[in-house]
């Protein structure tokens, strides 16, 4: 089948790959000529495991494209799936439709015959049926456009497993709709074979579903947060705690890791448009507890602070190495980033903060251009007095504590996501710090 997606960025680029990869002829399209010329020639503009052998793969079999052209697109196919970013307002919790709502306007006059717009991107409920009124008023006599809604669950690290491999999909359709199901059956055919369950809902259903379970997976994260604060007022250790939870099978071990909290592109500002949204509906009672779910997160960041002015005696003046700027392993991705934010609140309170990161420096130092940036652990740990840990990439996990010793100025680590062996670093003479954990190891 043919099939284009609008916006290419970590959820466009990965499904257009992904689609082509399942073997249909894909045209990926953003308006980004910079994003477009690069994913055209192979290469990806973010960093996400194993997306550019299945990029470069499907470029070469002839079945990918990219472009910013929209009547190229509106020409290609009768399918049309949309992934454009839906931020946060500025200065308000809202969700900003934007970009949803430039491609209605730009796509559907151009459109020669009936086509379905599937919607991938996250947004508040009620956004599908606007925008099939919004359709229906720009569309061309005898042009049909259904809008059916099919949520986007992959996680940035996985993206590209998570596509081929999704645990279910989603498809939310109008009352009247005649084509989508059919169509969206017929593009995710290998999947549906390979028995991912299939889930046909109603419109504002589909919608819920991906906003609900951002709310749940970020309460999880807060609720063990919430925890480990008590647990550090009483020198309880949380992550033993959510072990001794975690084999309780309706708990579950998963999202229960102590430690800076969520950030990203999505949790955070999709929990804060699902309040507004419940607002908007006169429902805002219903997730009051959102608010508290997100505070308790955002405490992370300033608890983080203080631990580390316990380690250090004091910031003003001090030398501190953060390791990870990522908002988690094996991305780049700093939107909303705890470790970058940390880092920055690190530098106001008067420390020199040197910042490393394996894969997200480059967006590090557009966001944040005044934290000194090195190339390397060993670099970014010279004299340092005190050494956090604020992602959990792999190559700090196996940081051997014996081949920094010579490098600092201070043995002194501070563990933000309960990811080291505070054991190892204590018996190699280190003061060993813990989010969750009152004292030092
Ligand atoms: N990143 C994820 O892991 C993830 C997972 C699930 C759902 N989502 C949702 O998917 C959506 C996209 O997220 P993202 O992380 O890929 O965002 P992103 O910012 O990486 O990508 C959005 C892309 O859309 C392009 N764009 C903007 N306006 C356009 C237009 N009018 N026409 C064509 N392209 C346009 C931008 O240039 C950009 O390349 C959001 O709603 C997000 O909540 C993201």
């Amino acid at each position: 089948m043919r099939c284009t997606v609008f916006g290419t960025g970590y959820l466009g680029a990965t499904h257009a790959a992904g689609m082509a990869e399942l073997g249909h002829e894909v045209l990926g399209v953003d308006i980004d000529p910079g994003k477009v010329a690069k994913l055209a020639g192979g290469d990806i503009p973010f960093y996400e495991p194993g997306l550019r052998k299945m990029l470069s793969d499907n470029l070469a079999a002839g079945r990918l494209h990219f472009t910013t052209d929209y009547d190229a697109a509106a020409e290609f196919a009768d399918v049309h799936f949309l992934g454009v970013g839906t931020p946060q307002k500025k200065g308000e919790y809202g969700a900003d439709l934007r970009h949803v709502h430039a491609v209605i306007d730009t796509l559907v006059p151009r459109l020669r015959r009936s086509a379905v717009i599937v919607g991938k991107s996250t947004v508040p409920v009620g956004t599908a049926s606007e925008l099939a009124a919004r359709a229906r008023g720009l569309a061309a006599d005898g042009v049909d456009v259904e809008i059916a809604w099919n949520p986007e669950f992959l996680r940035e690290g996985f993206a590209v497993h998570d596509t081929l491999h999704p645990d279910r999909l989603v498809l939310g359709v109008p009352p009247d709709s005649v084509h989508a199901e059919a169509a969206i059956r017929e593009l995710y055919a290998p999947l549906l074979d390979e028995g991912v369950p299939f889930l046909l809902t109603d419109l504002q259903t589909a919608e819920l579903v991906k906003v609900s379970a951002n709310a749940f997976l970020a309460t999880k994260i807060s609720f063990i947060n919430a925890i480990s604060e008590v647990c550090e007022a009483v020198d309880a250790d949380v992550t033993l705690l959510a072990d001794a939870l975690g084999y309780d099978p309706r708990i579950g071990r998963r999202f229960l890791n102590a430690g800076l909290g969520f950030g990203g592109g999505c949790l955070p500002k999709d929990i804060r448009a699902f309040m507004a949204r419940a607002g908007e509906l006169g429902a805002n009672h219903a997730l009051t507890f959102l608010r508290e779910v997100d505070s308790i997160n955002m405490r992370r960041r300033t608890r983080m602070v203080e631990l580390a002015t316990k380690a250090c005696g004091s910031l003003l003046g001090a030398n501190i190495a953060v390791l990870g700027a990522a908002f988690k392993p094996e991305s780049d991705d700093v939107r909303d980033s705890p470790a970058l934010n940390v880092a920055g609140m690190l530098q106001l309170n008067g420390a020199t903060v040197n910042v490393y990161d394996p894969k997200a420096m480059e967006n590090s130092r557009r966001l944040f251009p005044t934290l000194n940036y090195s190339t390397s652990v060993i670099e970014a740990c010279d004299r340092a007095d005190a050494v956090l840990v604020l992602t959990e990439w792999r190559e700090f996990v196996e940081l051997d504590p014996r081949d920094l010793a010579d490098t600092v100025r201070a043995k002194v680590i501070v563990d933000g996501r309960n990811c080291l062996d505070a054991g190892k670093w204590a018996d190699a003479g280190w003061r060993a710090y813990a989010l969750g954990r009152s004292s030092t190891v």
